[in-house]
């Protein structure tokens, strides 16, 4: 079974992928009585967070029954302009007024990355009740993509891209090496329900390569996704999408 592709105009997109969010959610919390959602990071979801923290979306969620985590964190603190947490918190949670989700960020005020990747699988390791050695099961998982390829920190050419097993892992930037805290390829990708969201015209190349090319997760580590393709969703707008020809699969 192959992943499955929303292409979404533009103007509609952060709604659609908002709606698809709450849905998957309320599936969740229906049969299980709680959800636990990993959030992406970068730019492109802060515009669906904003919609998630607004009626009528923020009272079609039961937010006590929801447990939020971060895919990856830049190695900041909670305040800094860098941090995925102070975009979320800004973006969305701030915003609400009610009952809270339960939030789990990375702890970036610990004495180094290592520390903070260690700290953070014992976060997730308590609050999904699992054994040491064990990996979660997350619920949700949303995923953006870089242009070069790299989804969460999981960066093209980069030796966490191989990682088996474990649950979060310090990481350099390729480029700037500033540090960050990801959570691993199996973590990400053992989830229930996988969501990438990609939109604008920049990311047409890579979406092409990503989904119909030949090139594996040591070039593009979003093409890890080809492991578990009957759990993955793509929600891309049309300009991210306008370069996939789908009969090339
Ligand atoms: C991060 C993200 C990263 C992001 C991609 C796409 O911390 O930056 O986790 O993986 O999802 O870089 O970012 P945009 O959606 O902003 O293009």
């Amino acid at each position: 079974m192959e992943s499955t592709i929303e292409i979404i105009e533009p103007k509609l997109f952060s709604a659609g992928v908002a709606d698809e969010i709450v849905a998957s959610v309320n599936d969740c919390i229906s049969e299980k009585g709680r959800c636990s959602l990993v959030l992406a990071g970068g730019s492109t979801p802060s515009q669906i967070y904003r919609l998630l923290a607004r009626p009528p979306r923020v009272d079609e969620i039961e937010w006590d029954k929801l447990h939020l985590y971060w895919g990856d964190e830049r190695w900041v603190p909670f305040d800094d302009v860098q941090s995925n947490f102070k975009m979320v918190n800004e973006t969305w949670l701030s915003q609400l007024s009610g009952v809270q989700p339960k939030i789990h960020p990375v702890n970036t005020a610990l004495a180094s990355p290592d520390e903070s990747a260690r700290d953070y699988a014992k976060v997730i390791r308590e609050n999904e009740n699992l054994k040491e050695g064990e990996l979660p099961t997350f619920d949700v998982v949303l995923l953006g993509v870089g242009e070069d390829g790299h989804t969460a920190s999981l960066f093209p050419g980069s030796d966490i891209v191989r990682q088996e097993g474990g649950i979060a892992f310090p990481v350099k930037h390729p480029v700037d090496g500033s540090p960050r805290v990801t959570l691993s390829p199996d973590t990400l990708f053992s989830a229930r329900r996988v969501l990438f969201i990609v939109k604008g015209e920049s990311k047409a190349d890579i979406i092409k390569r990503v989904i119909t090319g030949t090139d594996g997760p040591d070039v593009f580590p979003a093409t890890l996704f080809k492991k578990v393709p009957d759990r993955v969703s793509w929600f891309l707008d049309s300009g991210a999408a306008q370069k996939l020809d789908l009969t090339k699969r």
